[in-house]
């Protein structure tokens, strides 16, 4: 069946561009101004009445840099994607990448999970490992693992769509 999917992107949006369909589709764009709310509550009111609205089978947080609050998480249980760009549990939140240069890793990378209410600790679905040269900073490191992000991303929505994906308990089930 086919499936309608909405993308929360708060920064340049390379991870959607990459998303095949996405590229040649005309899609809807929403704005929603989180610095036109006086709280972070109001905007997460604004953006949860959007996300109910557009009615669609998953919402993708492509390089949303904002933590979606759990009444948001909890109205889409199974229905929202992140990527991150790490292997986790390792180096959550903000600068993973800066991160996993500063604890000196040989290998990271980047993953795809459902969201739940921990920050960034949902149900793995794909990871892709990069290694970690000698000479890397964080902007190298972070060039490199933005191209897996870019196959690792649409591979695990394809499989959504595919209705491949089975979370039980915290792990996912590849069909
Ligand atoms: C990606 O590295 C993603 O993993 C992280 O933020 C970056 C967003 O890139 N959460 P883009 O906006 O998709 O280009």
């Amino acid at each position: 069946m086919k499936k309608r999917i909405a993308v929360l992107a708060s920064g340049r949006g390379s991870n959607l561009y990459a998303i095949e369909r996405a590229r040649k589709a005309k899609i809807p764009v929403m704005i929603i101004d989180y610095s036109l709310f006086s709280s972070r509550e109001l905007y997460e009111c604004a953006l949860l009445s959007t996300m109910q609205q557009v009615k669609v089978d998953l919402f993708v947080l492509a390089g949303y840099m904002r933590i979606i609050g759990a009444a948001i998480v909890c109205s889409f249980p199974g229905k929202m994607m992140n990527i991150h760009p790490a292997l986790l549990p390792s180096f959550t939140g903000l600068h993973a990448q800066r991160q996993a240069v500063e604890y000196g890793v040989k290998v990271s990378g980047c993953t795809v999970h459902f969201v739940d209410e921990s920050l960034d600790g949902g149900p793995i679905i794909l990871q892709h490992c990069v290694t970690v040269q000698e000479e890397d900073d964080e902007d190298s490191l972070a060039e490199r693992i933005l191209k897996h992000e870019h196959e690792c991303f649409p591979e695990a929505i394809k499989l959504f769509c595919e209705d491949r994906l089975k979370i039980v308990g915290r792990n996912v089930r590849i069909l």
